[in-house]
């Protein structure tokens, strides 16, 4: 589990994050929902380290990782796979070589066993056979899998992923969410993702917190999101037009 409390967090005279508390849970898929803009990615990535907020703590299965030295934030990386906007593979590396490359730098594992561990991982995401081709080969919904192979590679107890379908069609946002969602609850992992895609909201959110502006404006799951009374997350909700016609047809059933 993973639990934040009062993050705040400015560039120069800019309040992006305005004192947000939350926690996320082993073994679900942890959502942050929001529109652009409102401050999803910077409260990702000072969750991750790769942004340093000004006040709060950020607490991995209670360790405080804003209180950590250099060599603890080094251990606590090995714990954490990440997926960030755009694929991010290594292009001159085959799909092979992306998987095996944080095996090699992480681990004392030899050539062999980081290969077959490689292997697994690239088998779990459907990608049998795909170990030669280099990345400009293979489509974006594939190049996707290949990224989540690595990020799973060390068996991490923390996923982050930052908006894993942007670029992609419906359908193959589809098996990324799928696949991000049987990850998590097959091996527990604390999975939190960025989406403002409606459809994996309502596809795999266990448990979702929406940001406005820069502040928690709600918190539910997938269920209670189409009922809530919040404005805000209404607005965020029904701007998909195929959402306002369901709230036409809820309000037409008196519901
Ligand atoms: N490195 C930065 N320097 C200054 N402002 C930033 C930086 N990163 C993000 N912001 C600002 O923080 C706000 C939230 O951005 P972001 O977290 O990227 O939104 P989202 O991911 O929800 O689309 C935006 O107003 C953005 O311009
Ligand atoms: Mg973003």
């Amino acid at each position: 589990m993973i639990e934040i409390k009062n993050i705040n967090k400015s560039f120069e005279d800019k309040q992006v994050l305005f004192d947000i508390s939350a926690e996320f849970h082993a073994g679900k898929t942890n959502l942050i929902i929001g529109q652009s803009g409102s401050g999803k990615t910077v409260l990702l990535k000072s969750i991750v380290g790769l942004m340093t907020p000004e006040t709060g703590q950020i607490l991995y299965d209670g360790r405080n990782s804003l209180a950590m030295n250099v060599r603890q934030i080094k251990e606590l990386r090995k714990e954490i796979g990440m997926l960030f906007q755009g694929a991010a593979l290594f292009d001159s590396e085959t799909v092979l070589g992306n998987v095996i490359f944080p095996l090699r730098m992480h681990t004392k594992d030899s050539y062999q066993q980081c290969k077959k561990r490689a292997e697994f991982c690239l088998e779990r995401v459907n990608l049998r056979g795909a170990d030669k081709l280099y990345p400009s080969e293979i489509s974006g919904g594939m190049q996707k899998r290949v990224a989540i192979a690595r990020a799973i590679a060390l068996n991490p107890k923390y996923l982050f992923c930052d908006e894993p379908n942007s670029g992609l069609d419906p359908k193959t946002s589809l098996v990324i969410d799928e696949l991000l969602s049987d990850i998590t609850h097959e091996y527990n992992i604390t999975t939190i993702i960025n989406t403002h895609d409606m459809n994996s909201v309502l596809g795999i959110g266990e448990h979702i917190i929406f940001i406005n502006k820069g502040h928690k404006a709600w918190e539910g799951t997938s269920q209670m999101i189409t009922h809530s009374d919040n404005k805000d997350l209404e607005d965020f909700v029904f701007a998909t037009p195929l959402f306002k016609d369901v709230k036409g047809y809820l309000a037409s059933q008196g519901k």
